[in-house]
């Protein structure tokens, strides 16, 4: 009996283990999708296309360190292909200095939330924050055709 109760223990954490790894592409995915929503607002206030407004700025700074916080355990050993994944072999290849730019722009989002106080401090400071994304994305990130 209790060799049963095992091995459907064992069959049933297998079963989690296989949707584990689709799941964990989809989560970062979300996460990212997340981020970028987030930068469609003070993206318009920098181009002057939308008025500034401090609580939504302060709100995507929050997001940004919210995805920074999460994303980096979503990228396991078991999902480098899959799941229309765009993520370059070289996150696995350099998982430290992976970890390290999104650590950064972690600090830089929390040091950027500090710093604005209105719409002369978020033009001096947000873009320094989106540097983040671009300088990640070239150099673990595939482009997709
Ligand atoms: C430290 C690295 C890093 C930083 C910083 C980063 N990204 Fe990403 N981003 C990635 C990786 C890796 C992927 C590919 C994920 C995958 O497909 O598995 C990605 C994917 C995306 C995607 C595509 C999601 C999808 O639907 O497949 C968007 C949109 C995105 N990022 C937006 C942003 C924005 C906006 C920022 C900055 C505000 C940002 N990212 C900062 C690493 C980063």
């Amino acid at each position: 009996m209790l060799r049963l109760v095992i091995a459907a223990a064992i069959a049933a954490s297998a079963a989690t283990t296989v949707l584990a790894q689709s799941d964990v592409i989809a989560q970062r995915k979300d996460l990212m999708k997340s981020a970028g929503g987030a930068t469609r607002d003070p993206g318009a206030m920098l181009k002057g296309e939308a008025a500034f407004d401090l609580a939504k700025v302060q709100a995507t700074l929050a997001t940004y360190q919210n995805v920074a916080t999460k994303a980096p355990a979503l990228f396991t050993d078991t999902s480098k292909t899959g799941g229309d994944t765009s993520a370059a072999p070289k996150v696995w290849e350099d998982m430290n200095g992976f970890k390290a730019a999104f650590e950064k722009w972690n600090a830089d989002s929390k040091a950027a939330a500090a710093a604005i106080k209105d719409e002369a401090s978020f033009k001096a400071n947000f873009p320094n924050v989106l540097k983040n994304c671009g300088t990640c994305h070239e150099t673990y990130r595939v482009k997709k055709s």
